[in-house]
């Protein structure tokens, strides 16, 4: 089960690292640049700047030492005159390593707000070239076997087999032993929402700047909600988009947040009949018999799982697998709807081939030689931040059973849901000054604007009402399309209500809706202008889509990575 971009994007870090290398300044490396209090810029990945900033690791004892937050800017490219700050950015996880993000879509979302800000990926404490990097694994192999790449056994579907709950909890708990025992240094309390709300406004202050300028989807919805809470009167401007509620997150019961997924699913049916077998492999004449098709392959595979092997890798595609590559695909369904109906229909042929290599990556291999510090740490800082954050460790099988049978009731993806909690059941760092509220600020020092998605996988539009609620005068923008957060819901009309917030601190008008440029199935013809020719849009219009399908592509990316290591 996996919820938020970031995670997705981290877990896959294997994949990435070999793509960022091409990118990446030939002699840079983290470890040599040296943490300071102050932002010291060095050249890094193309075109961007890197710097490592020095915070407390504990912000109520001064003693306990410090940490190093890396972080990564696209430059802002104008007159000192115009120079309008850092907007930093969180792409979500938690566990997501912004610097990636940045070194992805920076010169995107540069395009798309504006050449007078610093666009800022960080690391989040704990997080990749962020240090203390949490681990709970002594090596890259230690890691590799409790959460082997082509495994169903780190997140299964829950009714995968009969025990999968009490599995999940019985690996919870050596999680949860392993943190306590290999927490040297007593660093691993110390990561959690409430540090890094703390840490933005450091790195925020470093810049030169009082007031935070932020942009976060998904998980980053919490952090950038966490930090108005903790900070109303440093709210320059704050965009939270695929927003989880505060209340939702730090009491661990995500229920409500399977509200939207069957409407999303549903948009694959419906999409996949209307657009017929020329642009939808797996179509039928009715959404219904779309559906059935799709319940049908599920009884099949779980009677017979169907083995692959491809000249890079091998594995099989069963339940579990199926019910992933299903489940990711609503999150960016403009990228994923047409190549996942492809993958159903020829495995409705019996081969299992398309949708195995969709998510391929090579099976792992030591590197024996290496001296590589251990950077790929997307699981860890996973449970580490979720599970400071929330304190669930009480939880029995049978509650965490009900808990399962809770989501159940509310979406037929429950199986792939109920892990969350799950996997905090044994975690037993907590720091009791954390964060415990209140989760809404009467008087921010500048609105917040909050995007939610009509069909939105993980996190319903609910979210982002409540939020709204929380936060008065406040500003809801609704994208009226499927997919998890802006990220995976194409809209130019979006990205100019994004500019005009950033940059004059324009809100849009109450409820505005705005509509996807894109076609879940485009004829195959329009496949790659995705149906936004035919609106007339100027040149930045067009630059907006190219931007957005940098974005989508990285998503889609990102989905594709994670299934194998983490399904
Ligand atoms: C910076 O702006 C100048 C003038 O608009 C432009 O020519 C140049 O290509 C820009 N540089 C980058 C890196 O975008
Ligand atoms: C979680 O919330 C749902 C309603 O949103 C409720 O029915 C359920 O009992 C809650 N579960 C726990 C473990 O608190
Ligand atoms: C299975 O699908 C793949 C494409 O994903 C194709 O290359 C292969 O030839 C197909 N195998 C068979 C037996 O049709
Ligand atoms: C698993 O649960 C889902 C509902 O969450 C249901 O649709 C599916 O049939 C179940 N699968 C099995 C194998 O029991
Ligand atoms: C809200 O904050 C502003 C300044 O940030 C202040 O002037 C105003 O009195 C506050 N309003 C309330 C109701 O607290
Ligand atoms: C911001 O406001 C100025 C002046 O009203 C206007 O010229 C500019 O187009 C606006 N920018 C955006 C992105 O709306
Ligand atoms: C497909 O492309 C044609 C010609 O370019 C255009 O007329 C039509 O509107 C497009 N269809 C969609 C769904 O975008």
């Amino acid at each position: 089960m996996v919820f938020f971009t970031g995670y997705l994007r981290n877990l896959a870090v294997i994949a990435v690292v070999s793509s960022l290398q091409a990118l990446a300044d030939t002699d840079f490396q983290w470890n040599k640049l040296e943490a300071s209090d102050k932002l010291v810029w060095t050249p890094c990945y193309s075109g961007l700047q890197c710097s490592l900033l020095q915070v407390p690791l504990d912000y109520s004892s001064a003693t306990a030492g410090t940490a190093s937050i890396a972080i990564a800017r696209y430059p802002a490219n104008c007159t000192k005159s115009e120079y309008r700050g850092p907007i930093l950015l969180n792409d979500g996880g938690p566990g997501g390593s912004g610097v990636d993000y940045v070194v992805e879509v920076g010169a995107s979302i540069a395009t798309i707000i504006g050449e007078q800000f610093d666009i800022v990926g960080f690391d989040p404490r704990g997080v990749s070239y962020s240090t203390p990097t949490i681990s709970f694994f002594r090596t890259a192999a230690e890691r590799a076997l409790w959460m082997p790449a082509t495994s169903d056994i780190v997140f299964p579907a829950l009714n995968q087999t009969a025990d999968a709950v009490a599995q999940q909890w019985a690996r919870a708990q050596i999680l949860g032993q392993l943190a306590v025992n290999r927490n040297d240094g007593n660093y691993i309390q110390h990561i959690t929402t409430d540090n890094t709300a703390r840490d933005m406004l450091r790195i925020t202050e470093a810049f030169g700047f009082e007031k935070v300028q932020y942009w976060g989807v998904s998980y980053g919805s919490v952090l950038g909600s966490t930090f108005a809470a903790m900070f109303p009167d440093k709210v320059g401007r704050v965009v939270v988009d695929g927003v989880m509620p505060m209340d939702t997150w730090y009491s661990a019961n995500l229920t409500r947040e399977a509200a939207d997924t069957d409407k999303a699913l549903q948009t694959f049916f419906d999409g996949c009949a209307a657009a017929g077998p020329e642009a939808c492999a797996f179509s039928a004449p009715s959404s219904i018999e779309v559906a059935t098709k799709l319940d049908a392959l599920f009884a099949a595979i779980e009677v017979q799982p169907v083995p692959v092997t491809t000249p890079v890798s091998y594995g099989v595609v069963d339940y579990t697998f199926l019910r992933n590559s299903v489940f990711h695909a609503l999150y960016s369904p403009y990228d994923s709807f047409v190549a996942l109906a492809q993958g159903l229909a020829d495995l409705a042929m019996g081969n299992a081939t398309t949708l195995y290599t969709a998510e391929e990556v090579p099976p792992f291999e030591c590197d024996y030689s290496s001296t590589t510090p251990f950077h790929e740490n997307g699981y860890e800082a996973l449970v580490a931040i979720s599970c400071g954050d929330m304190a669930v460790e009480s939880d029995t099988v049978s509650q965490l059973q009900a808990y399962y049978a809770s989501i159940q009731a509310i979406s037929s993806i429950a199986d792939m849901y109920g892990n969350w909690r799950v996997v905090c059941s044994g975690w037993k760092l907590h720091r009791e000054d954390r964060f415990k509220g209140p989760f809404r600020a009467p008087n921010t020092s500048f609105p917040l604007l909050v995007i939610g998605n009509t069909a939105d996988p993980v996190t319903p539009i609910a979210g982002a009402k409540s939020t709204v609620d929380a936060f008065p005068g406040s500003a809801l923008l609704t994208i009226d399309a499927p997919g998890h957060t802006s990220l995976g819901a194409p809209s130019t009309c979006f990205y100019r209500y994004l500019r005009q917030y950033f940059q004059n601190g324009t809100l849009p008008p109450q409820n505005t809706v705005c509509q996807p440029d894109g076609v879940l199935f485009p004829p195959p013809a329009n496949a790659t202008t995705e149906g936004v020719a035919s609106r007339g849009l100027n040149a930045w219009g067009a630059e907006l889509i190219e931007g957005r399908r940098t974005i989508g592509k990285a998503m889609r990316r990102a989905m594709a990575r994670t299934l194998s290591l983490a399904p």
